[in-house]
């Protein structure tokens, strides 16, 4: 028995998927070299943008004809996207030929789904849950091990469909995340070790003992070893200078921040929510650069946000020629139905956000060609 898993998304959802992976194989299932020779295919979505939801409707249609060969096949769909109750409904409406629709939530109990399939079709989304402590990963990547330390997001950023799909902010023990990493480390598969959250710079504020960031960052490099260590994704509110100082002086650390500003003026990051100003954006750059100046620095900007002028748009054209970054991702603003932002006047044309972000990566382009500086 054959299993495919087909990932969209975040590092989060690659990294689920290898929990995916390792739940199927607990099974007896064994990896499949494509979809068609699978007995089970599971799609792990994303919502993040209307895009990836297209997608994932495409893809999962396109089984059908799979399914037609073989009346045996389990399609499988859960993550982000189907998180969201509506979304959930539509593809259970839509596709009949799949049989388990779940949530972010319920991914650890797979097993029990794909078990109950023989009873009918499995649709279940659970609201919360906790964090799952005990099952194992199958890591795919030959280089780089993830390690979550956390999941959920607290920050309800305006366009931001996360906090209602992945929940509150909840950190897992230092404990644990210490004895995984002893345990990667201890094996020697993996040399890189990439720490994962939505928001890793406000690890710990909800545990019983708090444990700041910083050291959790301290506390991995003591253990003794040859690994490189990253994390992702930095808030700008939150980067502390004690993780700055950490980064600077740790040398296991990567020296790489990618620090999403995703605007460059203040009315729009006002209306987005995201709780820091233009200046203290420039000033947290320079800090980095002044205290590691071989840092590498990405960030995230999100163009035609609803109301966003083309003055205002200029303001994060110019401050991405200020700020000099190694690379960054620039994405068209995609409504979320759900989120504040989806509901503001004054949307913004599909072609205005085309001409914004071809214009953004171009900038972009050109300070690569000229070498940055
Ligand atoms: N529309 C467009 N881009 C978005 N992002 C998050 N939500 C949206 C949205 N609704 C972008 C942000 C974030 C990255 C992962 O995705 O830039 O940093
Ligand atoms: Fe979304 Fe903002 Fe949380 Fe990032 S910090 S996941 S953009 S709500």
């Amino acid at each position: 028995m054959k299993y495919f898993v087909v990932t969209y998304g975040c590092q989060m959802n690659v990294h689920e998927s290898e929990k995916i992976a390792a739940i199927l194989e607990n099974m007896g299932y064994t990896l499949a070299n494509d979809r068609n020779e699978a007995d089970i295919i599971v799609f792990n979505t994303c919502a993040i943008r209307e895009g990836a939801e297209d997608r994932v409707f495409g893809n999962v249609g396109n089984l059908k004809r799979l399914k037609k060969k073989n009346k045996e096949l389990i399609i499988a769909v859960c993550g982000c996207m189907t998180q969201k109750e509506q979304t959930a409904q539509k593809l259970m409406q839509k596709f009949p030929f799949v049989d388990i629709v779940i949530g972010t939530f319920n991914i650890p109990k797979l097993r029990y789904y794909v078990e109950a399939v023989k009873k009918g079709r499995q649709f279940e989304l659970l609201n919360e849950g906790e964090l799952d402590e005990t099952l194992p990963y199958k890591r795919s990547d030959k280089d780089n091990a993830w390690v979550n330390i956390m999941q959920g997001c607290n920050n309800f950023c305006t366009y931001c469909i996360v906090p209602y799909v992945r929940g509150r902010e909840k950190s897992r023990k230092e404990e644990n995340i210490l004895k995984e990493i002893k345990e990667i480390v201890r094996e020697g598969k993996h040399k890189k070790i990439t720490l994962l959250g939505q928001n890793v710079n406000s690890y710990g504020k909800d545990l019983e003992k708090q444990v700041t960031f910083a050291k959790l960052l301290h506390d991995i490099c003591a253990i003794e070893g040859n690994f490189t260590l990253s994390f992702m994704t930095s808030h700008p509110k939150d980067l502390t200078d004690d993780v700055i100082e950490a980064v600077k002086n740790e040398d296991k650390i990567e020296k790489f921040i990618h620090l999403p500003a995703q605007s460059g003026n203040n009315r729009i990051l006002k209306l987005m929510n995201r709780r820091y100003t233009r200046e203290k954006y420039l000033e947290i750059i320079d800090k980095i650069r002044q205290q590691i100046p071989n840092c590498r620095i990405t960030s995230d900007f999100i163009v035609g946000f609803p109301s966003e002028t083309e003055e205002e748009f200029n303001d994060t054209c110019t401050l991405v020629q200020k700020a000099k970054f190694d690379s960054i991702f620039a994405f068209m603003y995609s409504p979320r139905e759900g989120t504040v932002a989806s509901n503001m006047p004054d949307q913004i044309s599909e072609k205005v956000k085309r001409e914004r972000v071809n214009k953004l990566l171009a900038i972009e382009k050109r300070m690569q060609k000229e070498g940055k500086s």
